[in-house]
């Protein structure tokens, strides 16, 4: 495959990590270059490696396509010089911490990273006229939304450190737009990203005792952790058990090259390879300009225990689990209006909660 003069370059920050690395795999693949950045806080170099093999078609002619860099987003210095190294055309920053109990404990170095972070980042970029921004923000900043499926002009209303820095970043991004005048910016607000690529070279590690109920899950199906603990079963939901919004990870990918497209006015391709042709699957998507809010979810609410039951069924594991209290600070029930992405974009989530069940069991089914 030959590559274009033309083709677009993305630094992607938080390259390494789960949702970061299902995205540069679908850069690579929609034609774009990728320049990778993580600090390797809670990722391993190795997944460059598994990147690499995922796509190695799109790299043979050109592994320049692909570069890694092991630097700190606080690192303004470092950012500059890559930065000013070559021309990039937009930047997608997951780079952050997300663990929302530990969040508390941590506060002062959460703030540090996901706030200071986000603010190294755009100095950087503004020095290197790079205007083009998707932030990792999340569902959180809805708390318990007053109304479903939560729609963006809902009101935002957080309940811990992690959450106040993701709604912190949002407004300070969205200040950052209006004042550099021709900059744009996507605020994506994710639900429940599981699952992992279909290859299962790449998924989500996390280190320690999981926080999330898919990893935990995939951990008691394998024998490594012996029970689910179920945190409440008295929420006024059908079945008592909390109701998420959960969405491939691969998916959740797609939808950043859509809004990277769509920021560039290209087709949710980017079709600057010759040898890549528009899909005719794709309809007309509006060019994005200044600041757009946008939900990354499927738009159907599944409860816990319905996840296990799906999990069950579809890789044939048990998952015995344990009723525990609730888990402080969760709401009984989050799911999205996932409209405006597809109006915008002209993308939406593909996915079943079974193929996410599925890919989560060959991921961890593959791991040591
Ligand atoms: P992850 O921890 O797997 O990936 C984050 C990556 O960022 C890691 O590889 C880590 O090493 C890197 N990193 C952290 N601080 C850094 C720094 N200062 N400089 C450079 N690299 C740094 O997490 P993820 O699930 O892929 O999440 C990505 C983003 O999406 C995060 O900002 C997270 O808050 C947000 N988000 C995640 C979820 C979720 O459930 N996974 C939901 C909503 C929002
Ligand atoms: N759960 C259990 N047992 C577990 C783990 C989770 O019952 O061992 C339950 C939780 O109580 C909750 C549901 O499973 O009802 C989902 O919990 P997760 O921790 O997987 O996800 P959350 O919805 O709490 O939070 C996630 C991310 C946040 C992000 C948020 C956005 O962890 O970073 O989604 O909605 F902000």
């Amino acid at each position: 495959m030959t590559t274009s003069p033309n083709c677009k370059t993305v630094l992607v920050t938080g390259a390494t990590g789960f949702i970061g690395s299902h995205t540069v795999v679908e850069l690579l693949e929609a034609g774009y270059r990728v320049r990778m950045v993580d600090n390797l806080c809670n990722s391993e170099a190795s997944v460059l490696e598994r990147i690499e093999r995922i796509a190695h078609e799109h790299l043979t002619h050109d592994p320049k396509r692909l570069g890694f860099w092991p630097v700190d987003v606080r690192d303004s210095q470092a950012l500059e010089a890559l930065l000013a190294s070559e021309p990039i055309d937009g930047v997608i920053h997951f780079a952050g911490l997300k663990a929302v109990g530990e969040s508390f404990s941590q506060a002062p170095n959460y703030w540090d990273n996901n706030v200071g972070g986000t603010m190294a980042l755009t100095q950087a970029m503004a020095k290197a006229h790079v205007k083009r921004l998707v932030f990792s923000s999340s569902a959180t900043v809805y708390g318990q939304a007053a109304s479903l499926p939560v729609s963006e002009d809902a009101p935002t209303q957080v309940t811990n450190p992690y959450g106040r820095t993701k709604l912190v970043c949002e407004q300070f991004l969205t200040d950052w737009c209006h004042a550099s005048g021709d900059g744009q910016v996507a605020l994506l607000r994710y639900f429940n990203p599981v699952g992992a690529h279909p290859s299962a070279l790449i998924g989500e590690a996390p280190r320690g005792v999981p926080n999330n109920l898919m990893p935990f899950v995939t951990q008691v199906a394998a024998g490594i952790r012996p029970a689910l603990s179920i945190f409440g079963r008295d929420y006024p939901t059908r079945d008592g058990t909390c109701i998420r919004d959960y969405i491939h990870v691969s998916d959740l990918a797609r939808g950043h090259v859509a809004t990277m497209a769509a920021m560039l006015g290209l087709g949710p391709h980017a079709v600057t390879s010759p040898d890549i042709e528009p899909s005719t699957q794709n309809g007309p998507i509006q060019t994005l300009s200044g600041l757009t809010v946008m939900n990354f979810g499927t738009g159907q609410g599944v409860s816990v225990q319905e996840l296990v039951d799906t999990f069950e069924r579809v890789t044939g594991q048990r998952v015995p689990t344990l009723d525990a209290p609730r888990r402080q600070g969760d709401v009984a029930e989050l799911y999205a209006n996932p409209q405006r992405a597809h109006t915008l974009l002209n993308w939406r989530a593909t996915q079943t909660l079974e193929s996410m069940c599925r890919d989560a069991w060959a991921w961890q089914s593959s791991l040591p």
